[in-house]
């Protein structure tokens, strides 16, 4: 089981896309997937299908409801679970108290369910604060899609450091940052810029595969699904290469077992 954080301080860079479409290509190599949903504006859980408001993450963390009755298929999404979202998140922090480790609560609420799973995908929120901090106490690696506009680059760089700050005392074993690029169009200015400046300060940590900037995405987003699946797209084929160098990503970190 491997948990990977999803996340980008910038709203609009892809984190949810990324998700919802990672996971689709995870449970087409038929392993099994939770997605938890850190976005108080519950994009992931609107898009795997769920629609009421309620049993959901705030729930969980808040200690109101145990993990298992929140969990649910997703009704969108064959072979995939989601622990969802709702607005109430965004007040996470006004309802948990400051003296019981509230960075670690995500982390031992998996900890019952964790072994159930190949992958656990947090989506994460559009912001740096506590849930944020909860997706990165918990995860075993940190994934950061980057859109190629410079409000993008400046929220990788704020991850970066808020990783760098989580790791040495509450998570010394989180891999990453590694960085996507997502919606990606190589030959605008805007996307050069943003890869000169990447490789400078990340260079190892971008991953070979890109998600190409594709209008099936959108399109499969109007109608709530994701565009592995759908019809065969540019989009499609790339998220499932991203699934591949997952895989593999996970497996040099697990002494290459691979499952
Ligand atoms: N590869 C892509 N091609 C085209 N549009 C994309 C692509 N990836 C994401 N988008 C679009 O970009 C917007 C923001 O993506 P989203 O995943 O919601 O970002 P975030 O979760 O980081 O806020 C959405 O409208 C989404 O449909
Ligand atoms: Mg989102």
């Amino acid at each position: 089981m491997w948990i990977l954080a999803i996340v980008n301080e910038k709203g609009g860079s892809a984190k949810t896309t990324t998700t919802v479409n990672l996971a689709a290509a995870l449970a087409e190599r038929e392993r099994r997937v939770l997605v938890v949903d850190l976005d108080a504006q519950a994009n992931a859980s609107l898009w795997l299908g769920v629609t009421d408001e309620g049993q959901d993450l705030l729930e969980v963390l808040v200690g109101q409801r145990a993990i298992d009755q929140a969990i649910r298929p997703a009704p969108a999404l064959v072979g995939v679970e989601v622990l969802p979202a709702s607005r109430r998140l965004g007040n996470l922090a006004a309802q948990v108290g400051w003296g019981e480790f509230p960075q670690g609560l995500l982390r031992e609420r998996l900890a019952t369910v964790r072994e159930r799973y190949d992958y656990v995908l947090l989506d994460g929120p559009r912001s740096v604060d506590l849930l944020s901090t909860n997706a990165l106490v918990a995860a075993d690696a940190a994934l950061v899609p980057l859109i190629p506009e410079t409000l993008a680059y400046l929220g990788l760089v704020a991850m970066d450091a808020a990783i760098q700050s989580v790791r040495p005392i509450l998570n010394p074993n989180l891999e990453g940052p590694r960085v996507l690029r997502s919606r990606w169009e190589d030959r605008t200015l805007d996307a050069r810029a943003v890869l000169a400046q990447t490789q400078e300060q990340f260079g190892p940590a971008i991953l070979r595969s890109v998600v190409r900037a594709d209008m099936a995405v959108r399109h499969a987003a109007r109608a709530g699904r994701p565009v592995v699946g759908g019809p065969r797209s540019r989009a499609g084929d790339d998220f499932r290469a991203l699934a591949s160098e997952v895989e593999e990503w996970k497996a040099s970190t697990q002494g290459g077992i691979s499952a």
